[in-house]
C-alpha cells in the first residue's frame, strides 16, 4: 500500500462526508472507514504484515489519514447540527411586530341596554326603581288588582302555574305582568310614591311579537294632588329621552284593565322616519282603581294613583327599528353584536 492509495480513501472519505445531510449519514461514512470493518481499519490491520521501517512510516501516514477523516466528520457534524437550530430558530420564530391577539369583549343584551335606559330616566325624574318576584302569588297578580278568580280578564292571562308541592304555598304562578309589583312596593312605602319596577313577565302566547317570556316596566305614582295630566307629561317626557327625539305624539286610546279606571292604552307616533305617521302601541296605563287604593292600604278618598306597564321588547324594538321580537331571544352573536358598544 502507498500513500496515494491513502491519499485516495481520505479523498474518498472527504467526498461521502461532504454529502452527508444527517447524523445517520455521517455515522454510516464513519463506519465505512473507521467501522471494525472500515476502509482504513483493514488497511491498519494489515500494517502487521510489513517489516519494521515500512509498518514505522505507513502507521504514521494511516494515523494522519485517520485523524483527517475524524476531523471532518466532526467539522461535518458540527455543521449538520447548527443548521438544525437555524431551522428550528427561524420555524419558531416569534415576529414581534405582529399584532397581539384580542380578548373579545361581550357586550350588553339590547334588552339589557333598554332596562338600564329606562332605569336612568326614569331615576333621573325622582323615580325609585324596584325589583319583585317572577314567581308570583295568586293574590298580588290577580287578586289584589282587582282580579277575583272568576273574573274574566283572567283568562287573557293565561299562564304557567307552578305546581304546588308539599309544604309550598298554593296559587303560585309565573306572574303575567309586572303589576303585582305595585301591590308589593305600595304596601311597604307611604305616598309619595314613584317608582317603577322592570322585569320579566310570562304569558302563553307565541308570535312575531310576543313571546312566552318577555319583559315589562312597570310605573306607579300615588299622591294626594296629580292628574292624569302629570302621568302624560311624565311619559311624554320619558318617551322623548328614550328615543332621543322631539317629534313624537302621544294618545290615550280607552281600554280596559281590572285595575284602573279609567284605562288607556297608550300609543306613540313618530313624526319623521321609516314609522312616520303610525299608531304605535307601548304601553298599558290608567288611574289607580279605588278598589286596589284600598287594596295597599291606602284611602282613596285621599290619594289618587296613576300606572302604567309598558313592554320592554317593544320598547326596544322602535328604538333600533328590529321587526321581529324572536331575535332577541336567539342568541345569535350577528345581531347581538350590533348592540355592544
Ligand atoms: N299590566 C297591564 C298588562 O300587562 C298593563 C298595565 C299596567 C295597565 C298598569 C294599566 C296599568 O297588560
Amino acid at each position: 500500500m502507498d500513500s496515494s492509495q491513502t491519499q485516495a480513501l481520505v479523498d474518498e472519505a472527504a467526498g461521502l462526508v461532504a454529502s452527508c445531510g444527517d447524523a445517520n449519514a455521517l455515522a454510516n461514512a464513519k463506519a465505512r472507514f473507521l467501522g471494525r470493518d472500515g476502509l482504513l481499519t483493514q488497511r491498519m490491520k494489515s500494517l502487521g504484515k510489513l517489516s519494521g521501517a515500512e509498518r514505522a512510516a505507513a502507521g504514521r501516514e494511516l494515523n494522519a489519514a485517520k485523524q483527517r477523516i475524524e476531523a471532518l466528520l466532526a467539522e461535518r457534524e458540527a455543521a449538520i447540527e447548527a443548521a438544525l437550530l437555524d431551522a428550528r430558530l427561524s420555524a419558531e420564530a416569534i415576529d414581534v411586530t405582529l399584532p397581539g391577539r384580542s380578548a373579545g369583549h361581550g357586550g350588553l343584551h339590547p334588552l339589557t341596554l333598554t332596562i338600564a335606559r329606562v332605569e336612568e330616566i326614569f331615576r333621573s325624574i325622582g323615580f325609585d326603581v324596584a325589583d319583585g318576584p317572577e314567581i308570583e302569588e295568586d293574590f298580588f297578580n290577580f287578586t289584589a288588582l282587582n282580579t277575583p278568580a272568576d273574573h274574566p280578564a283572567r283568562s287573557m292571562h293565561d299562564t304557567f302555574y307552578v305546581d304546588p308541592v308539599a309544604g309550598a304555598q298554593p296559587g303560585l304562578l309565573l306572574r303575567t305582568h309586572t303589576s303585582p309589583m305595585q301591590i308589593r312596593y305600595a304596601r311597604a312605602h307611604q305616598p309619595p310614591i314613584r317608582v317603577i319596577a322592570p322585569g320579566k313577565a310570562y304569558r302563553v302566547d307565541s308570535d312575531a311579537t310576543h313571546s312566552p317570556m318577555f319583559h315589562q316596566v312597570e310605573g306607579l305614582w300615588v299622591d294626594d294632588d296629580i292628574s292624569l295630566a302629570d302621568l302624560k307629561n311624565v311619559y311624554a317626557d320619558f318617551l322623548a329621552q328614550f328615543f332621543e327625539r322631539d317629534d313624537i305624539d302621544l294618545r290615550f286610546r280607552p281600554s280596559y284593565f281590572p285595575f284602573t279606571e279609567p284605562s288607556a292604552e297608550i300609543d306613540m307616533r313618530f313624526a319623521d322616519g321609516p314609522l312616520a305617521g303610525r299608531w304605535l302601541e307601548v304601553s298599558g296605563a290608567g288611574q289607580v282603581h279605588p278598589d286596589v287604593v284600598r287594596n295597599i292600604g291606602l284611602d282613596p278618598e285621599r290619594y289618587i294613583g296613576f300606572a302604567f306597564g309598558s313592554g320592554i321588547e317593544r320598547l326596544t324594538m322602535l328604538r333600533y327599528g328590529v321587526g321581529d321580537l324572536r331575535v332577541f331571544y336567539e342568541n345569535d352573536l350577528r345581531f347581538l353584536q350590533q348592540f355592544s358598544r
